[in-house]
């Protein structure tokens, strides 16, 4: 178990002294040295290296920006273009499912990897999925507390174990690549996406970090692992005022000493991939931004992975800058194939993009797949099928679950609730829904408001633990006030990137930096009136709920907990005590939020409610 809170003297040796010497090497490596560190190449590395050579020897034009190509299964193309568009990479996100099953799935993505073996080089596809909290988009996999509660384990054993189960479900679904973990650094709650990322601290991220790829990739070439991506490269959590997508204003010292170390920690653990983010540093499109992916990455770092765009990356951040910048793949999605495949062709018959870059990046995606033994074993294999949302999977999973959870407050003994209580009241509709206890990239990319197979709902594990009387009060009536103890459950309802963001562009309404009115009044039905008040709130962020941690004897910060509800009760009735401790400042107002950036531990302008690291025991 590694922990980083309990020693702010850690906290500040990671956050100024670590980087600032890592800052001191990269600007000696940058002003010495432009390429890739020199490596002692094994004898296999040495193999990969010639066979690649004499693939890329043959390979046309055509064939390579192929190889570059990565597109829906179901919407990019049509039958047959996998193999006369020469295609490197079929992904599976939102959309229709790929087949009846996790069968119908193998199925669907073993005719596509056979089309792509019947061209004349064989070249087998990359598979990938945002498989972001377990394998999420196929309902019935084992689904982990999203990164958020991850970081608050504290725990990087359990996240790559956590990870390692999540590739096992991955590849039984015929897929074979992750986009995950995301290591971004969340400067301010308006984001939509803090809960993809474990923390605000630079240290606990670094070192999730290393055990999710580690988790995922395995030797890279292991049976029933998927190759990771670091993303989204670079300064994605770090915009202005939370803008997905927004300008990063950052400068230069501390992106390098605050966002890049997780990223040098994913390179030092053999990341696959690194995908480019949708925002801008310092004015620059990231996804054009040489300096940052080509000096810094690939050169300063050593990175010899894949570096991919973000969707329809091509398109939007730059056309063939993109390339010249040092992306290696191109998301060509929504009506990008044909705009990439032609514009890319085009540039190098003018001389743009020089034939050395194109080279450099079909050499990148060639030894991926490679590494991963995809030649060998390019088919998914069937008897993993049985694993999918296996119990010692969901074991593993509550485990995360019961580790996550953090304890605001806690007064009056209101905690642990004893199983035998005469009464408990449970109130509000996240205390029995797994698709809202689960959040965004949830069965769809922006989550559900209803069951998913396979879940256990946070009411069903009360229900099945409590030996005395348990009440539904799923609209907060306040009818209850004789129990013991209500159990109020509020929160957010799920959403994924941009839709989550507060006030911006194209948030959506109801996300408030506070509560909204109705889940303030299922505090207010119990509150003062009899029974003891445990809060629990469902969210992939801090909110603004100080009036409401007020209200309660016990408040518990239980983020996204996703489909092993159970693990939550198991804390409540004490089976386990709380361990969790914040991955970050938790702001106590709402102009602690609306600045630049909120509460966050390099700054102490803005006092949190509850610092980073905090976290209560009963
Ligand atoms: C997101 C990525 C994701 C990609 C593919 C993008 O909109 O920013 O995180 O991996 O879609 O679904």
């Amino acid at each position: 178990m590694s922990v980083f809170w309990n020693s702010k003297r850690k906290v500040y040796w990671s956050t100024f002294t670590r980087p600032l010497l890592f800052l001191v090497l990269c600007l000696f490596c940058a002003s010495s040295c432009q390429e890739a560190p020199e490596e002692i190449m094994t004898d296999q590395d040495q193999e990969i290296e010639q066979k690649i050579d004499s693939l890329l020897a043959l390979m046309t034009l055509e064939e390579k920006i192929g190889q570059m190509s990565q597109v829906r299964h179901f919407a990019d193309i049509e039958e047959g273009d996998v193999a006369s568009k020469f295609i490197g990479s079929v992904i599976h996100t939102d959309g229709p499912t790929p087949g009846e099953g996790a069968a119908g799935w193998q199925a669907k993505f073993t005719e596509l990897q056979e089309e792509a073996l019947s061209t004349r080089l064989g070249i087998p596809l990359l598979l990938g999925v945002d498989a972001v909290h377990g394998q999420n988009t196929f309902a019935g996999a084992t689904i982990f507390p999203h990164n958020i509660g991850m970081g608050a384990t504290g725990n990087a054993q359990l996240v790559e174990e956590a990870a390692a189960i999540t590739a096992k479900e991955v590849q039984a679904t015929g897929l074979n690549w992750t986009f995950s973990p995301c290591i971004a650094i969340p400067y301010n709650d308006r984001w939509g996406r803090v809960y993809e990322a474990f923390s605000e601290s630079t240290e606990l991220t670094e070192q999730m970090a290393r055990a999710s790829v580690r988790g995922h990739q395995g030797e890279l070439s292991d049976q029933h692992t998927v190759m990771a991506t670091a993303k989204h490269y670079i300064g994605d959590g770090a915009t202005d005022y939370g803008k997905e997508g927004g300008p990063t204003t950052l400068d230069r010292k501390e992106v390098f000493e605050r966002l890049l170390p997780p990223y040098r920690a994913a390179v030092e653990e053999g990341v696959g991939a690194i995908m480019a983010s949708f925002n801008t540093l310092h004015d620059i499109l990231m996804h054009s931004h040489k300096e940052m992916i080509t000096d810094t990455l690939k050169g300063v770092m050593g990175f010899d992975g894949i570096v991919l765009t973000d969707w329809k990356g091509y398109s939007r951040f730059g056309e063939n800058d993109v390339i010249n910048a040092g992306v290696d793949m191109v998301m060509a999605v929504d009506g990008d194939l044909p705009k990439f495949q032609e514009g890319l062709t085009k540039a190098v018959a003018s001389g743009y993009v020089k034939m050395d870059r194109i080279d450099d990046a079909v050499r990148r995606i060639l030894r991926q797949k490679f590494r991963m033994g995809l030649f060998e074993n390019p088919f998914p294999d069937s008897t993993l099928i049985a694993s999918i949302g296996a119990a010692a999977h969901r074991d593993k999973a509550r485990q995360a679950v019961r580790e996550s959870l953090v304890l605001l407050k806690h007064e009056n003994n209101a905690l642990p609730i004893a199983k035998d209580s005469r009464k408990i009241v449970v109130v509000g509709e996240h205390a029995n829904n797994s698709g809202l206890q689960s959040g965004g990239w949830t069965v769809t990319w922006q989550g559900k408001a209803e069951n998913y197979p396979g879940a256990t709902t946070i009411l069903e594990g009360i229900q099945s633990q409590a030996t005395g009387e348990v009440v539904y009060d799923a609209d907060g009536t306040g009818e209850h006030h004789d129990a013991d103890v209500a159990v109020i459950f509020v929160g957010e309802t799920p959403y994924a990137e941009f839709f989550g963001d507060i006030q911006h562009d194209h948030s959506r309404d109801e996300y408030l930096y506070t509560l909204n009115e109705t889940h303030q009044q299922y505090i207010n039905a119990y509150a003062g009136k009899g029974p003891k008040v445990v809060v629990v709130l469902i969210s992939g962020r801090p909110l603004v709920v100080t009036e409401q941690i007020d209200q309660s004897d016990a408040f518990v910060a239980a983020w996204l907990p996703g489909s092993e509800g159970d693990g939550v009760a198991e804390v409540l009735f004490g089976d386990h005590n709380f361990s969790g401790k914040l991955p970050h400042s938790w702001p106590k107002a709402v102009e602690d939020v609306q600045g630049r950036f909120g509460p966050n531990y390099w700054d102490d302008s803005i006092e949190p409610l509850y610092e980073l690291g905090h976290g209560l025991k009963w």
